[in-house]
């Protein structure tokens, strides 16, 4: 399907999901590489990363633990800002290699706050593994953002775990709005 609506919202298709695993296959061998005799610890970001962090760990064969947290900073299309903090963090990451697994990092206040916290615990390194990443709309650098999918421009995307006003996570490929 190359065009579908979502809500009030049409959308195109932007990443079919062949091309998806490809890319994701590629960040597993790095991962593989960068993380040998290491035990990373993948902490995915709820709700968004949770298909993408299926499909990513699928390609990681090193030694690893694996966790999520749940932050909700977004009200439709927009950034609200505002960040709350539902699931906590594991209090176990003393010396550990964190990698914070991201469905999409957009102005990137949600993942500064993360990092920060992370921080606190003092790990052993903090590293950003995220599937899109939109670098027109980042507010500040991220030096952690090392893993990145897909960089892509300001559109408003949906499906692969991505959703518009909680609709469309399920989705294989990922869609843009059309522009109207
Ligand atoms: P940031 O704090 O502005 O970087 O926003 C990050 C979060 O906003 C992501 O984890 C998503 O949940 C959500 N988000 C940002 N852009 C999009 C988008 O294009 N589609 C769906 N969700 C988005």
């Amino acid at each position: 399907m190359n065009s579908i609506q979502i809500a009030d919202k049409g959308f195109e298709i932007f990443l079919e999901n062949d091309n998806i695993c490809k890319r994701i296959r590629l960040i597993g061998i790095q991962l593989n590489l960068d993380y040998e005799n290491r035990c990373p610890y993948f902490l995915g970001v709820l709700n968004g990363s949770f298909i993408f962090m299926a499909d990513l760990l699928k390609e990681v064969t090193v030694s690893c633990e694996v966790g999520f947290i749940k932050i909700s900073s977004y009200e439709g299309t927009e950034s609200s800002g505002k960040i709350q903090q539902a699931f906590g963090l594991p209090d176990n990451l003393n010396e550990r290699d964190v990698i914070v697994v991201e469905d999409i990092v957009d102005t990137g206040f949600t993942l500064g706050y993360i990092i920060s916290e992370i921080k606190k615990q003092a790990p052993s390194s903090i590293k950003v593994c995220s599937l899109l990443l939109k670098p027109k709309a980042l507010k500040s650098p991220i030096d952690e953002l090392e893993y990145v999918g897909f960089e892509i421009e300001n559109d408003f995307v949906v499906g692969y775990g991505l959703d518009y006003d909680g609709l469309g996570r399920n989705l294989k490929d990922i869609y843009k709005a059309k522009s109207v």
